[in-house]
């Protein structure tokens, strides 16, 4: 079986976690998930997660050159040689472009960018009423509820609120989004990489849709 590489792209809360846990629980992809790597630095206190925090609260963008060599060592690594999916990168053009150039001279190629659509209104029900787990689970209290209120499903640890899911957080990062990351669907639909999916649909059904497309993917890179 060929290495299959693949970006999950949307706005904040469109369920790229949600559908990235799931795809590659069920499939054998590196899942390099770049908000919670940026977040246990943050809890680490190391030197990146200081200079990210100021930037990560506010709900702006980290800047380009703390996240780049991060994730592309990622990329890089013995874990990632089956595949990978990325959640959270790239999310600027410097980013995309930082990616390709790295592919390049790997001898490798990206496979497809997936595109959770969500429109904004939704994102903000979304958001507020999610809860996540310390190693990174994703719930939600209407929509994904856990087996036990406010525990986690595996490990029974308490659920918190993200400090970024507050209202007017999650506008500026609609806005970052729509500013800064959002280009990149034209970048990656220009060369025939993007899949969109509707990402108003319930998780299952949207994780269907997903899992359709990943293994068209597989296969079309197969022959
Ligand atoms: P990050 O953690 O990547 O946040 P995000 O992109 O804003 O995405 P989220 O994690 O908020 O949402 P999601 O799409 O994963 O949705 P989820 O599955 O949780 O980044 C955080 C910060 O880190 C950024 O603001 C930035 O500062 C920094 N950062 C990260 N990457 C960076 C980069 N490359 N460069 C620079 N800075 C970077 O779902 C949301 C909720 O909805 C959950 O409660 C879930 O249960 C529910 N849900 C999911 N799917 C459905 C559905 N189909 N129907 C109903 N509910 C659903």
């Amino acid at each position: 079986m060929t290495e299959l590489n693949l970006i999950l792209l949307g706005p904040p809360g469109a369920g790229k976690g949600t559908q990235g846990e799931r795809l590659t629980s069920a499939q054998p992809l590196e899942y390099v998930v770049t908000g919670e790597i940026l977040r246990a630095a943050v809890r680490e206190r190391s030197e990146l997660g200081l200079k990210a925090k100021g930037f990560m609260d506010a709900g702006e963008l980290v800047p380009d050159e703390l996240v780049i060599d991060l994730i592309l060592e990622r990329v890089r690594g013995e874990a990632a040689s089956d595949g990978f999916v990325l959640d959270g990168f790239p999310r600027t053009i410097a980013q995309g472009e930082a990616l390709d150039a790295a592919l390049a001279q790997l001898g490798r190629d990206l496979n497809g960018a997936l595109l959770i659509e969500v429109p904004d209104e939704e994102i903000v029900r979304r958001l507020s009423g999610r809860r996540v787990s310390q190693s990174g689970r994703v719930y939600h209290v209407e929509f994904d509820p856990p087996k036990v209120e406010g525990k986690d499903d595996v490990d029974g640890t308490d659920l918190i609120q993200r400090d970024d899911d507050k209202p007017d957080t999650i506008r500026k990062r609609l806005s970052v989004y729509h500013a800064q990351t959002a280009p990149l669907i034209g970048y990656y639909e220009e060369r025939g990489l993007l899949h969109r999916f509707d990402g108003t649909l319930g998780v299952d059904e949207v994780a269907d849709h997903v899992a359709k497309t990943v293994s068209t993917l597989r296969l079309e890179d197969d022959v």
